[in-house]
């Protein structure tokens, strides 16, 4: 192969929030696979939280990213090259590889087989139908348990994972209430997305508002924030209450580890239960969730928003969007076209 591969590397270790100085662009030569590995061509990038938590040297489920390696990222890529069996080339996949135009990986690092499915573009397999679809699917009806008629609250409303959270509350008749840092943002989730109210957390009294919004009080809270906006909405948890801890994006630029969330005796009183997960933890039902999430696209009651760029160099700036909120949905970066 002639290409050459272009990469994104860590340069620095980010001090708080990323700045684009932390990324360097650079280009090396193609890899080749050996034995149990493939050579994938990267097709689209998904930008996620977890990226800033991997920059960072805290021991986390998999290693720091080294300083002058490629960015780590889930992707939808398709296999040029094999020494992997049961991989062929030529197949698409979802896999954990990195910012670069193309990845060698372990086969162990394939998390599936795409097929296309007919009327839904390529890049929703990483957005709805990837990992931000099945985290939201699991995390709000294996960990949230939402039964009809109750309130289900979501932060950060308008993301990747908060948008579909709500529109399946919905269809498991359940009143949803979303935070979200911007006005246009909240109209996005009740005028769009069928949120049935939703809320300015940067510019209201978030006491105040949530007394208004959720008068029957809080059954499920699907947190991606944690912070002041936890501590706020365990005052308004009802009894038997459920909060999902999906993340804590308000703390994950912070140096030193945050004080606990002061409230949590809201739990105790409320005998209520606040449970985190992993998307992992339901890796063997993904096919079940995608079918569901698949059928609720096509019968319209999921909508969405993937918020897609062009260009592998685009990707630290897409990153720094997760922090500032400008953005509407799932991230991505789209590096190339399938191989037909
Ligand atoms: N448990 C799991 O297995 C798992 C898997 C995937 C993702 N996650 C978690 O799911 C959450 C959402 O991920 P995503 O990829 O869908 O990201 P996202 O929601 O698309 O983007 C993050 C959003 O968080 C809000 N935000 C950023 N900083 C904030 C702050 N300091 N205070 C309040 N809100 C803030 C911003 O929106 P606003 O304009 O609304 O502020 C931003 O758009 C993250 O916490 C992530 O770590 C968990």
């Amino acid at each position: 192969m002639t290409e050459v591969n272009r990469q994104v590397l860590l340069r620095k270790r980010p001090v708080g929030v990323p700045t684009v100085g932390d990324f360097e662009a650079t280009e090396a030569a193609v890899g080749v696979p050996e034995a149990g590995e493939v050579l994938l061509k990267n097709l689209y990038l998904s930008i996620d939280p977890a990226i800033r938590g991997w920059m960072s040297e805290a021991k986390s489920y998999l290693p720091p990213i080294g300083i002058g390696e490629p960015i780590r990222s889930g992707t939808l890529s398709q296999i040029v090259d094999s020494k992997a069996d049961g991989w062929p080339a030529g197949q698409i996949v979802q896999a954990l590889a990195a910012w670069e135009s193309y990845s060698v990986v372990s086969s162990r690092l394939l998390h599936g087989k795409v097929t296309s499915i007919e009327g839904i573009p390529l890049s929703t397999m990483l957005s709805v139908l990837g990992g931000t679809g099945l985290t939201a699917y699991f995390g709000l009806l294996e960990v949230g348990d939402p039964q009809e008629g109750e309130t289900v609250l979501v932060s950060a409303a308008a993301g990747g994972v908060g948008s579909i959270v709500g529109q399946i509350a919905k269809v498991k008749g359940c009143r949803a209430v979303g935070l979200t840092g911007s006005d246009e943002k909240c109209a996005w989730l009740t005028e769009e997305l069928g949120y049935d109210a939703a809320i300015n957390y940067k510019t209201t009294n978030l006491r105040l508002a949530l007394k208004e919004a959720c008068p029957s009080g809080i059954d499920v809270f699907f947190d991606s924030v944690g912070g002041e906006i936890l501590n706020t909405a365990l005052s308004r948890l009802n009894r038997h209450g459920r909060v999902v801890v999906c993340g804590a994006i308000s703390q994950i630029n912070e140096a030193k580890r945050p004080p606990g969330p002061s409230n949590y005796l809201q739990l105790l009183a409320k005998s209520a239960r606040m449970e985190g997960f992993t998307t992992l933890d339901f890796a063997s039902r993904y096919d079940e969730a995608r079918a569901d999430l698949a059928r609720w696209i096509n019968e319209g009651q999921i909508r969405y928003r993937d918020d897609i760029v062009e260009g592998l160099d685009e990707a630290p700036a897409h990153l720094l969007r997760l922090f500032s909120g400008e953005h509407r949905g799932k991230l991505l970066v789209k590096l190339a076209d399938a191989e037909v």
